[in-house]
């Protein structure tokens, strides 16, 4: 069967920036399924799950890989921290590779946020102290110069293991209130050095620095066609307070665009319908986030819309304001999704998710503990998805 005229756009060709062609708009997201070892190991079932995945879209991103075990934020998440991981994520790249898809592993430090450097160590790094009651008291310890530089050094070397891992790419991650997004934002960031609030410039610095080095390793290692993609927040704000604006965020991206030659831009925010979602404060209020986005960035790179596309209907409105539609939690349930609607089948699109499925699915059991309730933030799975899914581990 033919695709439906109306979803047409959604199966054009595209070509990024470095010449490679994908077949069609859509991404498979990073979604974490917290199933590698403790140690950060890839295991056969983050394998089996790749691979029931590998032709869900001609782009796939892994969930974060972990820099450094200070940045862990997911206990069974896989890290990139040294090179013993190199041979997992080989099989991962491979798995993920299986069917044609470009496979692109993201880099991540989860800043003050990772609970795992917390349970173990007691202590988690951001830019600038706080003293913190929940989830147990703890202090947030300022990160030295010597400390920026040796994270830094660690994305630069995380690049380096993902070439030599196979990947088709790497994407640094600064969105949903990750390390970088940390000094971008003057909510989390109260330095009084080079680093701090005092002025945008500053307050992008530690995110330029890791692109420049990113793109250092890139252009000395990788193959000339190694992907780099950027993904971010592009507003940050708690009631009327603005930590930063989308202003300052389509700032940070000119500047980075100097020092990185970034492929693709993904926003990503936690709620629902991020896709569509408005500006909530400062001068383009109002306005919808990725027509912002698409508009400041000119076709100067693709812009990736992710969050709540849970639809062809949604795809397909998503992709008025961007050049790829990006879906994480759909997948789960759904690795057929953008088959079947190439293939003008979409009636039997289906994101529930019914027991006998499991097996095919490949969906790891024990993973999901945890996992849920970041699902139930963006909701883009139904409850009584979700549901079947707090059964495997309740
Ligand atoms: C269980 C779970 C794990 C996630 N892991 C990651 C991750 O590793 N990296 C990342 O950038 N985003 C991660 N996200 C955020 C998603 O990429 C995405 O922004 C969110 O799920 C909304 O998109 P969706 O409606 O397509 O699921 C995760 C989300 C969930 C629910």
């Amino acid at each position: 069967m033919k695709t439906t005229e109306q979803y047409r756009p959604l199966f054009e060709s595209i070509a990024l920036p470095n010449g490679i062609e994908l077949d069609n708009r859509f991404v498979l997201s990073p979604m974490i399924t917290n199933s590698s070892t403790a140690e950060g190991y890839v295991t056969q079932e983050d394998l089996a799950y790749a691979e029931r995945r590998a032709a869900s879209a001609p782009l796939q991103i892994t969930g974060a890989a972990y820099i450094e075990e200070y940045g862990q934020l997911f206990e069974y998440g896989f890290s990139i921290d040294d090179d013993h991981s190199i041979e997992g994520l080989k099989k991962l790249a491979q798995a993920m590779k299986k069917d044609g898809a470009k496979a692109i592993i993201q880099l991540t430090h989860a800043g003050r946020f990772s609970k795992i450097s917390l349970k173990d160590f007691g202590v988690v790094y951001g830019p600038s102290e706080m003293r913190l009651k929940t989830p147990v008291e703890h202090t947030v310890l300022p990160m030295s110069r010597r400390k920026i530089r040796h994270v830094i050094t660690q994305y630069a070397d995380a690049t380096r293991r993902a070439i030599k891992a196979g990947f088709d790419g790497v994407e640094i991650s600064s969105a949903q209130r990750l390390l970088i997004q940390a000094f971008f934002s003057t909510f989390s960031n109260q330095r009084d050095d080079e680093y701090g609030p005092q002025n945008i410039d500053n307050r992008s610095r530690f995110g330029i620095e890791v692109m420049a080095a990113v793109q250092e390793v890139i252009d000395k290692e990788a193959p000339a066609d190694f992907l780099l993609g950027f993904r971010g927040t592009p507003e940050e704000t708690r009631g009327n307070k603005i930590g930063y604006g989308a202003e300052d965020f389509l700032y940070f991206m000119d500047r980075i665009m100097e020092v990185a030659n970034i492929h693709y831009l993904a926003t990503a925010s936690w709620g629902k319908n991020i896709y569509k979602q408005t500006i909530r404060q400062g001068k383009f209020k109002g306005e919808i986030m990725n027509e912002k986005v698409y508009e400041h960035i000119g076709g100067r790179i693709p812009v990736m819309a992710t969050g709540g596309i849970n639809s062809p209907e949604k795809a397909l409105e998503a992709l008025q304001f961007s050049d790829m539609v990006g879906a994480s939690t759909p997948f789960v349930t759904e690795p057929d999704f953008v088959t079947k609607l190439k293939e003008g089948r979409e009636a039997e699109i289906d994101l529930g998710l019914h027991p006998e499925e499991l097996a095919d699915l490949a969906i790891p059991e024990r993973a999901f503990k945890d996992l849920v309730e970041l699902m139930d933030i963006g909701g883009s799975l139904s409850e009584a998805s979700r549901d079947e899914l707090r059964k495997l581990y309740e």
